[in-house]
């Protein structure tokens, strides 16, 4: 548990929850990422909405002022879980808190806690608010491509675009445990205490999206391993030389932070009787590493880029997909991007990004 402020219990910023009543509102793990930033933002421009925070760190101001409460602790601390949802009705979960897979190999039994251990708190605990108030809780789970383990790379250029069910054997501790997140979900929706006389049935509304390498023009990710993408281009923006760590010829799915956003809200918003499956991949654009390059010099001729592998973080990209199929997504919930690789520099990254660094 992270202390908070006071020593012993997580710093808790209370607003008066009116009357002995608990007010209504949406969780969301994960907070000061880089995806809760962008969805905080539109969930709190939604009308009646009132966002309820949580983060191992203290909330950006700006982000803080979005919302209605901001917890600071963690997700493994099932008595924090416990004492937000006394104070709130939650209805809906967006639990984006975890340790991504370049950082998870460096304290993989911690990704393990984060990943996992919090991730069945915060059903369990979802389910309970289910059951207090009659209704299935929605739980928005955002997985990755890093469920995915090709064992090399002519397979992966065979495999091109890969479905939900294939090559699931991960090769990280964060793609064991997003795997072992969707699987969870799945069981807390369909089967959770089965044997038991008492159960709800689907306590859970579990909706799942599995990302590719996000970027965003306003934050950088930290700990990943698609990292290179975006670390790449607000290189260049600054002024920075940039050292990536893949080859040229790496290959992964990547999107713009609006479409995993929009994504994420879309699924949230589909009638669950559309939707044939819990997880769904969503595809942008399939870059290498070269078009990257490529682009970035067009846009800032006097970038400095080269390219000097990691061995182990090049292993985890190669046995990553080079696209995946979002065929279901597509069908069952109306998805499609609204950027591809050149839409993402022309329409997002460079007005941004140059307005940001100048
Ligand atoms: N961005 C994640 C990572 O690199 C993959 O989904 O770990």
């Amino acid at each position: 548990m992270s202390p908070g402020k006071s020593g012993m219990f997580p710093a808790v910023h209370d607003r008066p929850v009116s009357g002995l009543r608990r007010s209504r509102a949406v969780l969301v793990t994960g907070a000061g990422g880089e995806m809760g930033h962008s969805l905080i933002a539109e969930l709190s421009a939604r009308p009646g909405t009132a966002v309820v925070a949580m983060d191992i760190r203290e909330l950006d101001p700006a982000v803080r002022s979005q919302c209605e409460n901001a917890f600071v602790g963690d997700v493994c601390d099932a008595q924090l879980l416990e004492r937000l949802l006394a104070m709130y009705e939650v209805d809906e979960v967006f639990h984006l808190a975890a340790l991504l897979s370049t950082r998870g190999e460096f304290a993989p039994e911690t990704a393990h806690q984060v990943n996992v251990v919090g991730t069945m708190n915060l059903l369990k605990l979802s389910a309970e608010q289910a059951r207090s108030h009659g209704r299935s809780v929605r739980f928005h789970f955002p997985s990755s491509i890093a469920v995915y383990g090709i064992p090399n790379l002519k397979t992966k250029q065979q495999a091109g675009a890969v479905r939900e069910d294939q090559f699931l054997e991960p090769h990280t501790m964060y793609g064991v445990n997003k795997l072992a997140g969707e699987h969870l979900g799945r069981y807390y929706e369909r089967h959770y205490r089965k044997l038991a006389k008492d159960r709800m049935d689907r306590p859970i509304d579990f909706r799942c999206i599995r990302f590719p390498g996000i970027i965003s023009a306003d934050t950088l990710p930290s700990g990943g391993t698609s990292d290179y993408g975006p670390e790449m281009i607000h290189a260049a923006a600054q002024g920075h030389a940039y050292s990536c760590f893949v080859r040229r010829d790496s290959c992964i799915p990547f999107m713009t932070m609006p479409d995993a956003v929009h994504a994420m809200l879309k699924l949230a918003s589909a009638p669950k009787e559309q939707l044939t499956q819990c997880v769904y991949n969503v595809a942008g654009f399939a870059p290498t590493a070269e078009d990257f390059e490529r682009l970035v010099m067009e846009r800032f001729p006097k970038a400095n880029v080269s390219f000097v592998a990691d061995p182990g973080r090049q292993a985890i990209v190669d046995s990553w997909p080079e696209n995946v199929n979002d065929a279901a997504a597509r069908q069952d919930w109306g998805w499609n991007a609204s950027h591809d690789l050149q839409q993402a520099f022309d329409d997002y990254l460079m007005p941004l990004i140059t307005a940001r660094y100048g």
